[in-house]
């Protein structure tokens, strides 16, 4: 199979196809996702929340960071690997985002970066850029800065704000950022910076207009009980199926059900 690039993504945005990408944090749902056809798989610093169950993205470190790439990559023979720089590995300056972005693609094998925010880390990005390591951008709801925000509401609804975005994404985009997440803000919003922009823009609560979604796969699958943003379309409900498998079984064992005499040697 051919691995989708940089470039072929660039492509999808001009001939109006839309990019999709999910995000992977292990080996076994990488194979799957990447078999379905997934363009993107996003190992995203969100596994501080949904694989290692803290409250933000903050806490999770560059080297839980490298071992979750690591296990993307090894299930995913066709989708472009993208790896989230986390909190504290690039806001110091740019040397630092850059040796942090290379510890990434040496040690997991990776093809891209991501990190959060605009003007204020325009410096690390062509950086890590220059290095010859893809960059994506991220603007709108930028977990990593929770605290500033106090809330996990809708972004740039005010004008002010708006205008800091549009502003962002062109820097982005002028230091050489192949894609740009939009996470929620205005659809309206997302439609415009994704017409401004000749790269393409990903969208997570940020409309119908942006040239690609993403989702958190745990929630798109259901495995994140009663989290149900607007913006989440809910594929399946694993959840409850798992946890009746798991009922299931308890009832087997403890039935002296499992195993049968076809289940033992
Ligand atoms: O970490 C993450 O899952 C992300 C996506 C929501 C874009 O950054
Ligand atoms: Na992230």
């Amino acid at each position: 199979v051919k691995r989708i690039t940089t470039h072929i993504l660039q492509e999808m945005k001009q001939r109006g196809e839309k990019i999709s990408m999910l995000t992977a944090y292990d080996y076994s749902m990488a194979t799957i996702l990447d078999d379905a056809g997934l363009d993107v798989l996003l190992v995203g610093d969100s596994a501080s929340n949904v694989m290692a169950g803290h409250e933000t993205t903050l806490p999770i470190t560059l080297d839980q960071m490298i071992y979750h790439a690591q296990s993307v990559v090894r299930g995913a023979a066709r989708a472009f690997v993208v790896v989230d720089l986390p909190f504290g590995s690039y806001q110091g300056n740019s040397k630092e985002a850059l040796n942090s972005a290379i510890r990434i693609m040496k040690e997991s094998g990776a093809h891209g970066v991501k990190l959060e925010g605009g003007t204020e880390v325009v410096d690390s990005i062509q950086r890590i850029i220059t290095a010859g390591i893809p960059v994506m951008g991220h603007l709108g709801l930028t977990p990593q800065s929770i605290y500033k925000f106090g809330t996990y509401t809708v972004r740039a609804k005010d004008e002010a704000e708006a205008e800091k975005l549009r502003i962002d994404s062109l820097a982005l985009q002028e230091a050489g950022c192949f894609a740009i997440v939009l996470e929620k803000i205005p659809a309206k919003l997302g439609k415009e910076v994704s017409q401004n922009l000749h790269i393409p823009t990903i969208g997570i609560g940020a409309g119908g207009d942006c040239d690609g979604q993403v989702l958190v796969v745990n929630d798109m699958i259901g495995l994140t009980k009663g989290f149900k943003p607007r913006f989440l379309r809910q594929y399946l409900d694993l959840y409850e199926g798992i946890k009746e498998a798991a009922q299931s079984y308890i009832r087997d064992v403890k039935g002296n059900d499992f195993p049968n005499e076809k289940e033992q040697y």
